[in-house]
């Protein structure tokens, strides 16, 4: 297949691309910027340059490729809009990155919840999260505009990406900021837990996806979970450092920002890949990010 991405020179985006370039596709992606272009090139992706601003370019590559998967951002609805535009009649694949962060609550590290949703459990989204949902939403509505939409929705993701882009932000993230300053923190408590995947297999998902994903569907990828305070801990062992410490909230919000400290590190986001494993028989590989932590996370 001829397929367009958005995203391939980062870490979700590279690794899917490493493995539709092994399945033997050719891969066509955005690219804003020149130099990550020609190792993009060299990598086996040709580089398309632009931005997800660029409407008109994204409805154009949409219409001369096969497949549009767009892994660059969850939250950019001008772009979205552009590829289901440049689809729409053609019954073609579109497969959009979201993030499980659209069931997260504002725990603020302090609870650990009871909830878990799997992709068929009706949730309400905190407000700072309704924009993603409607993205998510208008894109499985694209199935009665004739375009084979899926939406994905990872988790947590852990794992050395297979592209140009190595690290995921959250737990290389901790990591690198425990090393700087000799401190492992959690938002508040660090009870909230968080389902989490490896990226190899999130890059499996997408490849099944393509190959047998029903119109209008969505899938959560997710194997394993753990709450930030184990998450933590075991970036503590890794850098033999001590015992993890909390972070009060306010303290984190003024270094991550107030998003990503509530939702990225101090909700919780519990989900199970239901839908994942019956409707496409994804069979993950890697089944505990404390493990990874332990024995690979790059120092
Ligand atoms: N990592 C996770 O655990 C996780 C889990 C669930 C959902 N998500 C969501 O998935 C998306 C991708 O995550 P990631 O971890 O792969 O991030 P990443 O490593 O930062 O990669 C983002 C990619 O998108 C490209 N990009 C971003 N904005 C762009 C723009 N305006 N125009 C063109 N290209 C643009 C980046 O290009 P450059 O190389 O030029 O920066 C890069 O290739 C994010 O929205 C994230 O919130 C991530």
């Amino acid at each position: 297949m001829n397929i367009f991405m958005t995203g391939a020179t980062g870490f979700i985006g590279g690794t899917i691309a490493r493995r539709l370039l092994d399945d033997g596709h050719s891969l066509r992606s955005l690219v804003r910027d020149a130099e990550k272009g020609g190792k993009l090139a060299a990598f086996g992706v040709e580089p398309v340059a632009g931005s997800l601003d660029d409407a008109a370019l994204l409805t154009a590559e949409a219409r001369r490729a096969d497949a549009v998967i767009n892994t660059a951002n969850s939250d950019h609805r001008g772009a979205v809009v552009a590829f289901l535009d440049g689809l729409a009649g053609s019954n073609k694949p579109f497969i959009h990155t979201s993030g499980s962060s659209i069931v997260a609550d504002d725990a603020h590290g302090d609870v650990a919840s009871g909830k878990i949703y799997d992709e068929d459990t009706p949730f309400e989204p905190v407000p700072g999260k309704k924009a993603r949902v409607e993205i998510d939403r208008m894109i499985r509505d694209a199935r009665q505009r004739g375009v084979r939409s899926i939406v994905v929705c990872p988790t947590m993701i852990y794992g050395n990406g297979l592209g140009l882009a190595r690290d995921s932000a959250q737990i290389p993230g901790l990591a690198k900021r425990a090393k700087a300053s000799g401190v492992v923190r959690h938002v508040g408590k660090g009870l909230n837990i968080w389902s989490n995947v490896h990226v190899e297999d999130v890059a499996d998902i997408y490849r099944l996806a393509l190959a047998k994903a029903p119109a209008g569907a969505f899938y959560f990828a997710e194997n394993g979970e753990a709450s930030y305070r184990d998450v933590c801990a075991a970036i503590a062992r890794r850098l033999k450092l001590g015992e993890p410490q909390v972070w009060p909230f306010e303290e984190a919000a003024k270094e991550l920002g107030e998003n990503s400290a509530a939702y990225t590190f101090g909700s919780n986001s519990r989900v199970r890949g239901k839908r994942t494993r019956s409707e496409l028989g994804w069979q993950p590989k890697h089944a505990s990010a404390t493990a990874w932590i332990e024995t690979e996370l790059p120092l």
